[in-house]
């Protein structure tokens, strides 16, 4: 059986005290320890909430770092600097950053090998745009960001990873994938795992949906039988979203 995990990606949202604020408001809400709740907070956050979630099953995410471990990288932040801060997870290739910040599957690769250096958990994203969905691409598509992301990725490591199908169209549009195209795609995904690890590394790897998951929705997702949770958003910033999006999974 594979844990659920229900990600927040807070993006460029909150400020430390804001931060703290939440975190304060939803600690009892997270008590039950049959999913891995994840917070992944912007960078000038991670100290704080590491304190502020300090007790809780809360499990703190990052949702960028450099590849290098140290040196003349002004403005970056390394892998072992934010082991220390006591994060676990981290983001890699989500749309934006692959929109934005050039973030090519090529450097997720490297991403996502240095963060298995540093025992961090790499919580790699892919997902197609509306024009590729369109055109009936989006196995082509997805398969190869599979294939690329995961290149010379030992079986080992590989079981570590999460991977996240995030359909660029479904983000922060309302516009969720229906849980049938989230499934298909989950367990498209989990064959191609298995075509290059095999079926018993495949069956361990975590594969989520993210893109407009809400609070009503959110059940729909998490029955599929290769959806293993959800990366969100919008809804993870409000506690009252919160609130309700963890009661209907707990
Ligand atoms: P959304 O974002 O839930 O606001 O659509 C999801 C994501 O970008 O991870």
């Amino acid at each position: 059986m594979r844990k659920k995990i229900i990600a927040g990606n807070w993006k460029m949202n909150m400020t430390p005290s804001e931060a703290v604020k939440l975190c304060a408001v939803l600690k009892d809400l997270v008590v039950n320890d049959d999913v891995d709740v994840v917070y992944c907070v912007p960078a000038i956050d991670i100290v704080p909430v590491a304190e502020a979630i300090k007790g809780t099953n809360v499990n703190l995410g990052a949702q960028n770092f450099y590849i290098e471990d140290s040196g003349a990288f002004t403005g970056e932040i390394s892998a072992p600097m934010l082991k220390e801060c006591g994060v676990k997870y981290v983001i890699i290739g989500h749309s934006e950053r692959r929109t934005y910040d050039n973030e090519t599957t090529e450097k997720c690769n490297l991403k996502m090998k240095a963060l298995l250096v540093a025992n961090i958990v790499p919580l790699y994203c892919c997902g197609e745009s509306l024009e590729t969905y369109e055109a009936g691409e989006t196995k082509a598509f997805v398969g190869e960001q599979i294939v690329k992301g995961f290149e010379g990725v030992s079986a080992d490591d590989a079981k570590k990873v999460v991977v996240a199908y995030e359909p660029i169209w479904a983000i922060g549009t309302g516009k969720n994938a229906s849980s049938e195209i989230a499934e298909d795609i989950c367990a498209f995904i989990r064959k191609r795992l298995k075509k290059l690890y095999g079926a018993k590394v495949a069956n361990k790897i975590r594969v989520l949906y993210g893109g407009s998951v809400k609070p009503n929705n959110i059940k729909e997702y998490l029955s599929q039988p290769d959806v293993d949770g959800a990366l969100v958003g919008g809804a993870s910033l409000k506690y009252e979203s919160y609130k309700e999006l963890l009661e209907n999974i707990l």
